[in-house]
Formats: C-alpha cells, sequence, structure tokens
C-alpha cells in the first residue's frame, strides 16, 4: 500500500499570470474602486437595519461575569444560541451577508452532529487552563532514577509523543468540515490540538530531561497513516465515528494511563507532568462523551447510527487491546514502572492487569452514562490473557 506521506500532490503547472502594470489597470477599472474615487461609497454594510439580513444585531451589551466576559455572557446577552440547523453561508452566526452570498457546503450543519451541553465552558477552561511545558513544570527539581526505571519511563513517553500526534492529526482534520455557525466546536478543536502539542512537547522534553532517551517507536501511528488517507480508514468515517474512536475510546484509555503514570511516577516532576496532562485530557474525553450522550438524545434514526456506532466501537477496541495494550513495549515499560524495576515485574504486571481492568470498567460506566451500553458487547477482554 502507498503510504500518505507519498501521495501528496505536486504543483501543478503555473498558469499564466497577468503583470504586475497590468493587474494594477485591471484595478483602476473596477467600478467600486472608481466610484470611491469619486467619494461614492457603498456604505450597505453600514446602513443596514441590524435584522440579521446584512447587518446582525445592534445594541447587545453582555455583560461580564465572575471570570470575565465568556462565551456563555455573550450568547446570554445576544440569545444567540445555536439552531437544530445551521445556514449553507460563511457567516459567524447571527451576522448577516453579503448583497448575494454564496452557498458553502460545509459537510456538517447540524446541531447533533457537533453539539455537547459542556462544550461552551469546556472551551472557556481550555483557554484559562493552558500552561507551559517550559516554565510550569519544575526542571530544576529532577531527581535520578535507577536506570531501569528511567529507560521504561523514557519508553512510555515515547509511546506518549507519538498517541499526542496522533489525536491531531485526526481531530484537527475535521475543522474546516464544521459550519461557521457552530464555531464552538471550531475553537474547542483548535484548543484541543493547543493541548496535543503541549502533550508532545512535554513528554519529549522529559525523555531528554533526566539522563535518558528516545525509545523504539510502536507502528501503532502507521498503522492508521497507512490507509492510504485518514479519511478511508472507517473508524473515522463520520465525525460521530471520530470522535468516538479519538475521545472516548482512545482517550478515556490515555486517560487512564495518565492517572497510572501520575501514581507511579517515582520523582515529584514526573508526577507534576501527568497531573498536568490529566486535566487536559480529562476535558477532551468530557466533550466526547457528552457529544455521545446529545448524539444518542438528539439524531434522528439514531437506533441505526446506534448499531453502527456498536460496529466501529467494536474495531476501535479491538483495535486499541492487540496494538496497545498486548504491546511488548507498552506492558513491559509499565510492569517495571509499577514493579519499581526489572526484578518487581511480576508483581508490577498485577498493576498493570488492575490498571486495564480499571480503564475496561470506567470506560463502560462513562459509555452507558451516556446512554450507550456496550456491557454485553464490549471486545474488550475482562482480563488481559497473561
Ligand atoms: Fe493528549
Ligand atoms: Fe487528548
Amino acid at each position: 500500500m502507498v503510504s500518505t506521506f507519498s501521495q501528496i500532490r505536486e504543483v501543478p503547472a503555473f498558469a499564466a499570470l497577468p503583470t504586475k502594470a497590468e493587474f494594477v489597470e485591471q484595478l483602476n477599472a473596477d467600478e467600486y474602486a472608481r466610484r470611491v474615487r469619486n467619494g461614492d461609497f457603498d456604505l450597505g454594510w453600514f446602513n443596514a437595519a441590524p435584522d440579521g439580513t446584512r447587518w446582525g444585531q445592534w445594541g447587545v451589551r453582555a455583560q461580564p461575569s465572575r471570570r470575565g466576559l465568556t462565551l456563555m455572557d455573550i450568547d446570554k446577552a445576544s440569545g444567540l444560541f445555536p439552531e437544530a440547523f445551521a445556514p449553507p453561508l460563511a457567516a459567524p452566526r447571527g451576522g448577516g451577508t453579503e448583497r448575494e452570498p454564496t452557498t458553502v457546503n460545509w459537510g456538517i450543519n447540524e446541531r447533533w452532529e457537533v453539539w455537547a451541553e459542556n462544550l461552551v465552558p469546556l472551551y472557556e477552561e481550555a483557554c484559562s487552563r493552558q500552561w507551559s511545558a517550559t516554565e510550569d513544570i519544575e526542571w530544576s527539581r529532577m531527581e535520578e532514577l535507577p536506570p531501569d526505571m528511567e529507560r521504561a519511563l523514557c519508553q512510555f513517553n515515547t509511546f506518549l509523543t507519538m498517541a499526542e500526534y496522533l489525536a491531531t492529526d485526526v481531530l484537527a482534520s475535521w475543522i474546516p468540515k464544521f459550519n461557521t455557525y457552530f464555531h464552538e466546536i471550531k475553537l474547542f478543536l483548535a484548543s484541543q490540538a493547543m493541548d496535543e502539542a503541549r502533550h508532545t512537547e512535554v513528554f519529549r522534553k522529559r525523555i531528554f530531561a533526566n539522563g535518558g532517551g528516545l525509545g523504539q517507536a510502536i507502528n501503532f501511528g502507521s498503522q492508521l497513516a497507512q490507509q492510504s488517507s485518514l479519511a478511508d480508514n472507517i473508524l473515522f468515517g463520520s465525525w460521530a465515528f471520530t470522535s468516538y474512536g479519538v475521545h472516548v475510546v482512545f482517550e478515556g484509555a490515555i486517560l487512564s494511563m495518565f492517572r497510572f503514570g501520575e501514581f507511579l511516577g517515582k520523582t515529584d516532576v514526573d508526577k507534576q507532568i501527568f497531573r498536568m496532562v490529566m486535566q487536559d485530557e480529562a476535558r477532551h474525553v468530557a466533550y466526547g462523551t457528552l457529544h455521545l450522550k446529545y448524539m444518542i438524545e438528539h439524531a434522528p434514526d439514531v437506533e441505526r447510527r446506534l448499531e453502527e456506532l456498536h460496529y466501529l466501537a467494536s474495531i476501535s477496541e479491538m483495535f486499541f487491546t492487540s496494538f496497545f495494550f498486548l504491546h511488548p513495549t507498552t506492558l513491559e515499560a509499565c510492569a517495571i514502572l509499577a514493579g519499581e524495576g526489572v526484578d518487581g515485574m511480576d508483581k508490577g504486571l498485577e498493576v498493570y492487569k488492575a490498571l486495564y481492568r480499571k480503564m475496561r470498567e470506567e470506560y463502560l460506566m462513562r459509555i452507558k452514562q451516556a446512554g450507550f451500553d456496550r456491557t454485553d458487547r464490549c471486545m474488550y477482554p475482562e482480563e488481559l490473557p497473561i
């Protein structure tokens, strides 16, 4: 199979461009430019009534709340909450348009396809809780670890640097598909992309901060990248699938791994890193879970959609068990960390198995609360076969 990377299109033959002088001449002949030269301005936007046609509203004065001026505050003041269907336009929600607006096919135009009751506050939280991998981690307090522990942690973090790319690469490609009417989902995913960038950054920095180095990559990412393009992969065939696969299955498990990392971290710096990434990751999972709930409660033809989602969920769970939980680097690195060294791997393995059980339990509980019960259909085995 040809990889995605070799499929980047070549630049087409250059079309002939006018010379700069010809271009200026065209501008000179422009009807609007000619009118402005004669002092005749358009002012259509300026004189328009605030009725939502060419101008949105007028006289709105949003009041800042305790934290400052939030998106919730401006929605409350303007009353511009999202309706069920977005118009096929490139316009901000509530804004006016040109006299003859062009139609835009965004791809995703219905509220149930994107919404979650926590979406707006989650974006506000994402903005207020940004942190710096450079300055907010107390790198100067790094403490030496026994070499086997350092190596296991570097392996674990090597996996994580790659896992973070996966989230950004998959999710960011969806941003242009959402209608600008639902700006919240675009903003939230942009904040998530920044979160994931910082996660890759902090894990990479940790790898080089304490006498270790990068470990072995897992084929995990390339397994997906090799599917000719991410969009052709069934896991990412719709936003419902993508959000479920990434936010609920993948990041749900990663959140459990971060908690494990915080619990097992032997130095304060490592504990701090896992604590910081955990608060970001919890937001991503929270959106995915409440989006699932919203979709179940509002999507048309929900029974059919849920059947599709069950199928997709099974694939995601199988993929994740085989390529991640049973991968030698993940399993063994975690067993060494939990067992406090290579000599304690047997004991560490029991902790790893307990982590897996907990991850599975949390996952099933989370989706059940969202209205998606997979207790009898979940492909995660009750116990890892080790
Ligand atoms: Fe992340
Ligand atoms: Fe994440």
